[in-house]
């Protein structure tokens, strides 16, 4: 039996991972900052879907589930950071540093929280799997050079909240890949994908979106660590 924990599962990507790890197996831990939500969506995917109150922002609420899945699985064989927000936008100099502070909250500091929580559940399982769900508008590559990329980031956005997290994001995944060579950690970017945190504006469906995460969520113990993937292969840093 394959335990996942996927913070944020309870809409968008998070919940067609979800949806598509329980298919192909998995017990999922269900995580959603909000109970209701959280139950009302792993009721939608079945037995293997146990919801999991998890907020990232909290260390008090991080500490409890990984409790709860110490207790009751021992062990965690996938960790799908997924929990995200877009923040507000604007671009450099239309943003205060408690704009940026909240976004970080969830989407950097909220995957080490969970991370460092989770670490040792993770140790504890034959061949541990961390997904970062990043995206393509964190990388300085593109970021540096957004018309050189458009194959990749068909909508570019300057965001300063959103792309400088997503950035930071990308550095943690590098150094706890590094740091922990018993782990493969790598970094996903979905691509520009329908759901809430864009309006659904996106230009892909959750079933496209999710794909890369659901690979790098089943790579093997040969598989690759500390990388940055899309759907189309290795991204730029
Ligand atoms: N959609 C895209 O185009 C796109 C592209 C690249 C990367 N991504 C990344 O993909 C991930 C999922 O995004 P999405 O598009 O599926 O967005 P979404 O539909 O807005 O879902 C975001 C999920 O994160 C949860 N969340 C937010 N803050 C949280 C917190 N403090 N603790 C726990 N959960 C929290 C939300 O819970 P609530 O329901 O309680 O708010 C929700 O379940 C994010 O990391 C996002 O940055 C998305």
């Amino acid at each position: 039996m394959t335990t996942t924990l996927i913070t944020g599962a309870n809409r968008g990507l998070g919940l067609e991972t979800a949806r598509r790890l329980v298919a192909a197996g998995h017990t999922v831990y269900l995580g959603a900052r909000d109970e209701r939500r959280g139950r009302e969506a792993a009721e939608r995917l079945g037995d293997a879907a146990r919801p999991l109150r998890i907020d990232v922002t909290s260390d008090d609420s991080v500490k409890a589930a990984a409790d709860r899945v110490a207790e009751e699985a021992g062990r965690l064989d996938v960790l799908v950071n997924n929990a995200g927000i877009a923040g507000p936008y604007g671009e450099a100099g239309d943003l205060t540093a408690d704009d940026l502070r909240a976004v970080y909250d969830t989407n950097v500091l909220g995957a080490v929280r969970v991370l460092n929580a989770f670490l040792p559940l993770l140790r504890a399982a034959r061949a541990p799997v961390v997904v970062n769900v990043s995206s393509g508008l964190g990388s300085l590559g593109m970021n540096a050079d957004p018309e050189g990329h458009t194959d990749l980031l068909p909508v570019y956005v300057p965001a300063l909240a959103y792309n400088s997290s997503k950035a930071a994001l990308n550095m943690l995944t590098l150094l706890y890949a590094r740091a922990c060579p018993g782990i493969r950690v790598n970094a996903v970017d979905p691509g520009y994908t329908a759901t809430d945190l864009n309006g659904h504006s996106g230009l892909q469906s959750v079933e496209e979106g999710a794909e890369v995460i659901v690979r790098m969520a089943m790579t093997g113990p040969d598989g690759p660590t500390g990388g940055f993937f899309g759907n189309h292969g290795p991204l730029p840093w």
